[in-house]
């Protein structure tokens, strides 16, 4: 199983949780060490993981603490067994900003990134979409978090334009600009699965969900599949197991049991 970086993201990760009967994102948070025995946790989850996942998202934390050189090196393993990887970054800024960092993960190997809508497209998020997308990159667009406080923004009510006579849910407005911005993935927590299956209903087939959340942060793998999740990223219920192989078995099997 070769990854073909000229093939869509999305086409990638769907081949990748076919061959692997696995919808589980590994989340590689690793914290606490110095870069070599940080680097060496993150080798060992996924060497422990890898027959069970269908792709591995790392997080900006991770990255300032392992070190550009290392990261690097540990994207060519997981690349080697054919998967794909995504930075966790949430991109938010102006234009220029947003395009020298999705520059420099491409330059580190990154398959896909993690993005916010609230930047919006003139002069935010807009030339990202074209570079990433130049270079075979995917984009998630964030359309409503996982925590509780995700309330606060992507659960409000609002006005879409000043002439606008009636407020409408945020994250709806999200899920549409995910279909108009031609995004690879929409992010909705798993907490939510009454939010998931109203995105779904937006979305359809063209982007995929992709749901945080799951275990830790209280969400479950049966409700948001039947609400309309694609792909689950999950963290510290793998990687804080007693036995992660046997927590990312369990899950792998939980996340497409309505494949069979
Ligand atoms: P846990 O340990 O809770 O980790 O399974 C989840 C991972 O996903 C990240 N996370 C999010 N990423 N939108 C995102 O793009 C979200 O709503 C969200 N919630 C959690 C988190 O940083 C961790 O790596």
């Amino acid at each position: 199983m070769r990854q073909n970086r000229r093939k869509p993201f999305k086409e990638r990760i769907l081949r990748s949780s076919r061959s692997n009967k696995s919808r589980i994102i590994l989340a590689i948070d690793v914290n606490d060490g110095g870069p070599r025995e940080l680097t060496h946790q993150a080798i060992d989850l996924f060497e422990q993981t890898r027959h069970s996942i269908c792709a591995v998202k790392l997080g900006r934390q991770t990255i300032l603490r392992i070190g550009p050189e290392r990261i690097s090196q540990l994207l060519k393993k997981i690349h080697g067994h054919g998967f794909t990887t995504i930075i966790d970054d949430k991109l938010n800024d102006i234009d220029e900003t947003n395009a020298a960092i999705t520059r420099a993960y491409l330059n580190l190997g990154f398959d896909a990134i993690t993005v916010n809508p609230f930047a919006g497209w003139k002069g935010g998020l807009e030339t990202t979409f074209k570079l990433a997308h130049e270079h075979g990159m995917g984009l998630l667009a964030l359309v409503y978090m996982s925590h509780p406080g995700a309330s606060e923004g992507y659960g409000q009510q609002v006005l879409s334009n000043p002439r606008s006579r009636k407020a409408r849910n945020e994250f709806e407005i999200f899920a549409e600009k995910a279909v108009k911005w031609k995004a690879d993935g929409a992010v909705v927590g798993a907490t939510r699965p009454s939010i998931i299956r109203s995105v779904k209903k937006i979305l359809g087939t063209s982007v995929p969900i992709f749901s945080p959340g799951i275990g830790t942060q209280g969400g479950e793998i049966a409700w948001s599949l039947k609400a309309g999740t694609d792909y689950f990223i999950i963290g510290r219920s793998i990687t804080k197991a007693q036995n992660p192989r046997k927590a990312a078995d369990e899950l792998a099997k939980a996340s497409v049991i309505l494949d069979d």
